[in-house]
């Protein structure tokens, strides 16, 4: 049983990526192993089916899908941008759905996300739960949606209310 903690941003001040982290030690503090996956190794070229048909779906991705096969659950952590799912992320989902053996048919997905602003990344959660279930995934109901918040606040996130969120799905 492992926990895969994927973030959308490779930013290194990114409060998604802190978000990542904080998840982690409280899974880790809770007896389960994760794995954090590096924002970096998701950047793939923009998908192109000319790129695809010439050198195939990129190794980073074909990592990322062995991944996500040998996880138990997998959380991803998104910023929101213009309303919706990042660009880094969005296309590493796109190439990972190229492969044959469809890396998130079946798979537990749990969502979180934050923001310095009001919106908690809800509205990137929102299409992200309709590209995964598109996907074949089952989306935990309940998403961390972190608002108005930074770094420090984000490390002080309450155990108890992450634990209940990543209990979804046990
Ligand atoms: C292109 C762009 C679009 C953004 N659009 C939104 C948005 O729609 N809603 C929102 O809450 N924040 C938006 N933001 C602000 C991000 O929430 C903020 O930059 C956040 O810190 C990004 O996540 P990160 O810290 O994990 O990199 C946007 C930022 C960028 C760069």
């Amino acid at each position: 049983m492992s926990l895969l903690i994927i973030a959308g941003s490779s930013r290194n001040a990114s409060i998604n990526r802190r978000l990542q982290e904080r998840l982690a030690e409280v899974a880790e503090a809770n007896g389960e192993q994760c794995y954090l996956y590096p924002p970096a190794e998701l950047n793939a070229p923009i998908y192109n089916g000319d790129d695809e048909d010439a050198n195939g779906v990129p190794s980073n991705i074909q990592k990322l899908a062995t991944a996500i096969l040998e996880a138990s659950k997998i959380i991803v952590v998104t910023p929101e941008y213009n309303a919706s799912v990042p660009p880094l992320l969005k296309n590493a989902i796109d190439w990972s759905s190229r492969l044959e053996q469809q890396p998130w048919r079946g798979k537990t997905v749990l969502l979180a996300g934050a923001s310095p602003g009001q919106f908690g990344a809800v509205r990137a959660m929102d299409d992200l739960r309709h590209i995964f279930a598109n996907l074949g995934a089952w989306v935990a109901p309940a998403i961390a949606s972190i608002a108005k918040t930074d770094a420090d606040k984000i490390a002080a996130l309450d155990a108890d209310f992450l634990t209940q969120f990543m209990a979804q799905g046990d």
